[in-house]
């Protein structure tokens, strides 16, 4: 919502200075591009739907600040491909969901000094090279839903390894089958979301919790991974849950193995001495060994006197038994009975 929101606020300014700068933005539209065939412009935005063929860069008309292109087959996004002849500089948001992009070369999106948001979902991405995002600046919003292969999952972590992104604020990786974030750290983003749902992750391990602790300010959604419940393995990843905030929808996150654990709430599924409390149940136990010591320390006198009492009264009875005993096996009482 908020890149919409700023996204407006922008035109919003710049659509006043369009304004009071009346005629001289009149001379200046006389050079600009006209709206590309099978597109459609109006308020300053370009859309472009269908299974048309365009050639990019497109020439689109000066001061476009939104351009949506979907249903296209693109296969590669070249060097520059948004900015023929300075068109892109006021571009804010550029989608491309659903084009068929297999390829981002280097500096793609070179030439668009204000791009704010970045959306590249539903596309087929196989090879992403490093210098894919250089010259995003600005770039606040990186949406890569459902669109990385294998192999363009690999090389992201390069390609978002750069120090041109250090604006970006919300990165969303969801549907891409990851099992671990791609991303060598967070150093170089200024990140405060970070989309991670629908993939294959089975756990969090401790160099990316390490990353996360550092970086308290991302918050992080995890629902629809298929999480491994080994609570004996869970032990730092459950820490990390509970303690740290930064999972947003940790209630909904559910197991997937082990087999008798499946699709019970990942929250509720280890109690804390499965999850190695061992050592504290040692040490309680252990304390509780010593103080009984202790009180029979102290009290020693009375147990000696208590032991006197029990070995006397034994002796009393011992005392009677021996006399019965005696009586009982007197041969007179003996011949009586028969
Ligand atoms: C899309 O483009 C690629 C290469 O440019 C081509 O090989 C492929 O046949 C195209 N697919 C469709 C559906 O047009
Ligand atoms: C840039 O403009 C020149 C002349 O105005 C034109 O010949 C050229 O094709 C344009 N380049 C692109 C990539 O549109
Ligand atoms: C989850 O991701 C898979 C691809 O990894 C995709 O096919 C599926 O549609 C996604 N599900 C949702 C609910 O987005």
């Amino acid at each position: 919502m908020t890149d919409k929101m700023e996204i407006k606020r922008k035109q919003l300014l710049s659509k006043r200075c369009h304004f009071t700068l009346g005629l001289m933005c009149l001379f200046l539209s006389a050079d600009a591009y006209e709206c590309p065939d099978t597109c459609y412009c109006e308020n300053r935005t370009v859309t472009c739907v269908g299974t048309e063929q365009i050639k990019l860069p497109l020439e689109l008309p000066r001061r476009t600040q939104t351009l949506t292109l979907s249903g296209k087959n693109i296969s590669v996004l070249t060097d520059r491909a948004f900015s023929a002849n300075g068109t892109g500089v006021d571009l804010l948001a550029l989608s491309l969901e659903d084009n068929n992009i297999e390829e981002i070369k280097s500096c793609a999106f070179c030439g668009l000094p204000e791009l704010l948001s970045l959306e590249l979902s539903y596309n087929r991405l196989m090879v992403v090279t490093p210098d894919a995002f250089n010259e995003l600046g600005q770039l606040r919003y990186l949406y890569l839903r459902n669109t990385l292969m294998a192999s363009g999952a690999r090389q992201l972590r390069s390609a978002l390894s750069t120090d041109s992104l250090s604006n970006l604020q919300t990165l969303d990786l969801s549907g891409n089958r990851l099992k671990a974030i791609p991303l060598s750290g967070f150093g170089n983003l200024n990140l405060t979301t970070l989309i991670l749902t629908n993939n294959s992750i089975a756990t969090l391990d401790k160099h990316d919790l390490q990353k996360l602790n550092e970086f308290k300010e991302i918050s992080v959604h995890l629902s629809q991974n298929p999480f491994e419940c080994k609570c004996d393995k869970l032990k730092d990843f459950y820490d990390w849950l509970k303690n740290s905030n930064q999972c947003v929808d940790l209630e909904t996150l559910k197991c997937a193995q082990p087999e008798e654990k499946k699709d019970k709430p990942l929250v509720n599924v280890c109690k804390p001495q499965d999850l190695g409390s061992y050592v504290l149940l040692g040490i309680v136990l252990a304390l509780i060994g010593v103080v009984f010591l202790m009180v029979l320390y102290l009290n020693r006198r009375g147990i000696k006197r208590w032991l006197n009492n029990i070995r006397e009264a034994c002796r009393d009875q011992m005392e009677v038994y021996h006399y019965r005993y005696e009586q009982d096996s007197d041969p007179r009482l003996a011949n009586v009975a028969v």
